[in-house]
């Protein structure tokens, strides 16, 4: 498991992580399959909570200091052996976080559509629908670099159980190529069948899953 990312968060995406989604599309897809930035920005503008992303966090390794000193002094030295002032602390622990970077490495897009079914009008800028009960995913898609390690599952899991719990769609639907419909399917996705939607000349599965809280 070394190879597993570190400090890996999950968090709704904001419209302040525009340029890191533009940069993920563009490594995780064809040209053809991409989602444009123009997208991207009406997507993260007026549906942020139904955008997920998997980040990785870089912390500000001198806070080390406050739990873990001995960690701390070993970073110091990797880190041009600045010098530890204990003082400086005393007083002045973060507030908050000591994050200071983070890194999107996976991200889900998605808006409320208007039918029950993705469709090309579906993905159109103007074309969310906030009184709709069906969330459609545009976009899954894990940086190349870190797939192969159950990422996409674990981010879909994440999204699928914190949507069901806040009541804001009956319904998540995607389409997807079909050697990814077992993928979905493993997620808990159903397979129900081609879809009439062609994007990017293409054929693709229709697939739903209902969103149940858990105590229903
Ligand atoms: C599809 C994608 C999100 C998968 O994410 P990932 O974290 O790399 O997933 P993994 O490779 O770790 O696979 C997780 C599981 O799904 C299975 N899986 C992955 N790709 C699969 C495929 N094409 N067909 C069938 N199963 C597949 C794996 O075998 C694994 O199963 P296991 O748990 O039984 O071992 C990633 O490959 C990606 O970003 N692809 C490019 C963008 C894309 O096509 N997105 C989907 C748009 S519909």
């Amino acid at each position: 498991m070394s190879d597993f990312p570190p400090n890996l968060s999950i968090r709704p995406l904001t419209i302040e992580d525009l340029d890191q989604c533009v940069q993920l599309e563009e490594k995780g897809f064809p040209e053809e399959e991409r989602c444009s930035e123009s997208k991207l920005q009406y997507r993260l503008t007026v549906a942020p909570e139904l955008c997920s992303g998997l980040f990785i966090r870089d912390f500000d390794y001198k806070y080390n200091f406050i739990n873990l000193p001995e960690v701390a002094e070993e970073l110091s030295k990797q880190h041009n052996n600045v010098e530890y002032d204990d003082d400086e602390f005393e007083d002045d622990y973060p507030a908050k976080s000591s994050v200071t970077k983070e890194t999107l490495i996976g991200q889900i897009i998605a808006t409320k559509i208007p039918g029950d079914k993705i469709t090309e009008e579906s993905m159109e800028i103007g074309n969310h629908k906030e009184s709709s009960r069906h969330i459609g995913i545009h976009s899954v898609v894990i940086d190349p670099t870190w797939r192969g390690k159950n990422l996409g599952p674990l981010l879909l899991h994440d999204y699928i159980q914190k949507l069901s719990n806040q009541d804001l769609g009956d319904q998540v639907v995607i389409i997807s190529h079909k050697d990814l419909v077992p993928f979905y399917e493993k997620i808990g996705f159903n397979d129900i069948g081609e879809s009439d939607c062609k994007f990017a000349n293409s054929t693709w599965h229709d697939l739903s899953i209902d969103l149940i809280a858990k105590d229903e």
